[in-house]
């Protein structure tokens, strides 16, 4: 439309002495004279300098912090330091006003919780850009990691009959008349007569579904959205966030273990190569609010250094029982410190994750062969070992500092009687899981696979405190805006 030259390219160099035309949002505008610009494909701003003949003092009135503007002129060799380039402006236009007194934003720190009220413009803040142009390259790399090594990209259903992770906590899929539901000869409701003559819901895993592709195509991976149900507010969780599940067959537990660690390596590995300056200024950001805080409050290493080290060194990887051993080992239990006692056979609290990820091992470890009793049903059963106290399953959650669990997974049970016998235990409807029986039945495989939560991904590569800021827009319990 307007023959626009995109920022990055013209801070790549060969524009030199040309008349190019710009366009893009004011970030600063200073002395009548300069302004930041930004236009989303790069971290760093073009200096567009207005030209001394440029009269139109109606316009200038109009460039404001992010406003919409379009600059004609020629690129230069910048007099000035902090920039290599500028655009000598003799046509300005301002597309899109953003009057000061009206507009929520200013060019000065705001909180996060303020800009997660103005979702529509937060991505404009530097932070935000930083944030989401990585939450892309994370999204690139993840094909790009799966692809270059032969797997295949499979869309699992969003919506579904089935509860993969066996826990109730999912949305309901209805289009009946919630005043006037139809009722069934038990007097509950009639899923006969509702949209899909069922039950249904949004997935919590596209798991199940990925295991059938396992069993025929060999590698596939999942990416996409899934929902829960589950009433927590925390700097974790997401009611509507995105998993990345790897199924593979013929993989037992340790190979997954080893994906898994090579995914998150490749991943963070991908961001630095690709996105420094984006990183760089994410790095500095926190280093500027940690500055005032006291000592024991601040990271142990700046967001940089903690990516490299995380790539540099290879995981922990302990069992479920040692993890519990050590706890009850550790100066914190002894002192009443903790607020949940670590016992084997009850779920490790995010306390006890932190203690092993922060304080003992100070680096990501893979946590394996967890009681049966609190994992899911499609967990494979390790053999009995009397050096365990009771019966685990070949699970492995992944835990990452500042994140906790960033990856949960397991070796699936391949085994038809034990499966049923599991589905049964738990209460679970088998009429439902039919088909996943049947993948057990005829021309079964060991095969194993995991989950990667996206957004607690983002938020480790990019050092955010609260999840909520690294999805465009987030959905919690009570917050469903945009
Ligand atoms: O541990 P989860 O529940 O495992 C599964 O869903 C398996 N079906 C995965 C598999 O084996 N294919 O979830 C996997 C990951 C967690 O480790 C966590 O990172 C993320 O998904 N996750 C959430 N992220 C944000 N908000 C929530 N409410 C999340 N719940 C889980
Ligand atoms: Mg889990």
């Amino acid at each position: 439309m307007y023959n626009r030259t995109e920022i990055k390219d013209v801070l790549a160099g060969g524009h030199l002495d040309k008349e190019i035309t710009v366009c893009g949002w004011v970030r600063a505008f200073r002395s009548n004279r300069f302004i930041a610009l930004f236009d989303g494909s790069d971290f760093n701003t073009l200096q567009v300098v207005i030209d001394d003949d440029f009269g139109n003092e109606d316009v200038l009135k109009k460039i404001h912090f992010h406003a919409c503007v379009k600059a004609t002129g020629k690129l230069v060799e910048s007099q000035g330091a902090g920039q290599k380039y500028e655009l000598i402006a003799n046509d300005i236009e301002v597309l899109g006003e953003a009057n000061p007194d009206e507009y929520g934003l200013q060019p000065k720190a705001m909180t996060m919780e303020y800009l997660r009220e103005k979702a529509h413009f937060r991505m404009r803040t530097s932070t935000f850009s930083a944030v989401f142009r990585i939450r892309h390259a994370i999204a690139y790399g993840i094909h790009k990691f799966y692809n270059d090594r032969g797997y295949y990209y499979m869309h699992s259903p969003i919506i579904t009959g089935s509860d993969a992770e066996g826990a109730g906590e999912m949305f309901q899929v209805t289009t009946l008349n919630m005043g006037d539901m139809p009722k069934n000869e038990e007097g509950g409701v009639d899923y006969s007569k509702d949209f899909f003559a069922k039950h249904t819901n949004l997935t919590v895993s596209g798991q199940l579904q990925a295991e059938i592709g396992a069993l025929a195509l060999g590698k596939v991976y999942t990416f996409g959205p899934t929902f829960r149900a589950e009433n927590s507010n925390t700097s974790r969780h997401l009611s509507e966030f995105w998993m990345i599940e790897p199924e593979v067959a013929f993989n037992d537990i340790y190979d997954n273990m080893d994906l898994a660690e090579e995914f998150c390596k490749y991943l963070i590995n991908y961001v630095l190569d690709n996105y420094a300056d984006d990183v760089a200024f994410l790095d500095q950001r926190i280093e500027k609010m940690e500055r005032n805080m006291p000592k024991e409050k601040r990271r142990p290493m700046g967001l940089l250094d903690t990516l490299k080290f995380v790539v540099e060194n290879d995981f922990e990887r302990i069992t479920y029982t040692q993890a519990i051993n050590i706890l009850r080992n550790s100066k914190p239990f002894k002192k009443g410190k903790f607020e949940f006692e670590p016992t084997w056979g009850s779920d490790m609290q995010a306390e006890h994750e932190r203690f092993l990820v922060e304080k003992k091992f100070k680096k990501p470890v893979i946590v394996r062969d967890y009681p049966q009793s609190f994992k899911a049903f499609y967990m494979r059963e390790n053999d009995a070992d009397e050096s365990v106290p009771g019966t685990t399953v070949a699970a492995m959650d992944v835990l990452f500092p500042g994140i906790g669990e960033l990856i949960g997974g397991s070796q699936r049970e391949e085994r038809i009687d034990v499966l049923k016998r599991r589905v049964e235990a738990m209460g679970i409807d088998e009429e439902e899981l039919w088909w996943y029986l049947e993948l057990r039945k005829f021309g079964g495989a060991p095969h194993a696979g995991f989950g990667l939560g996206f957004e607690r991904m983002v938020q480790f590569i990019t050092g955010i405190q609260n999840i909520r800021d690294v999805i465009p827009f987030p959905r919690t319990p009570g917050s469903a805006h945009f």
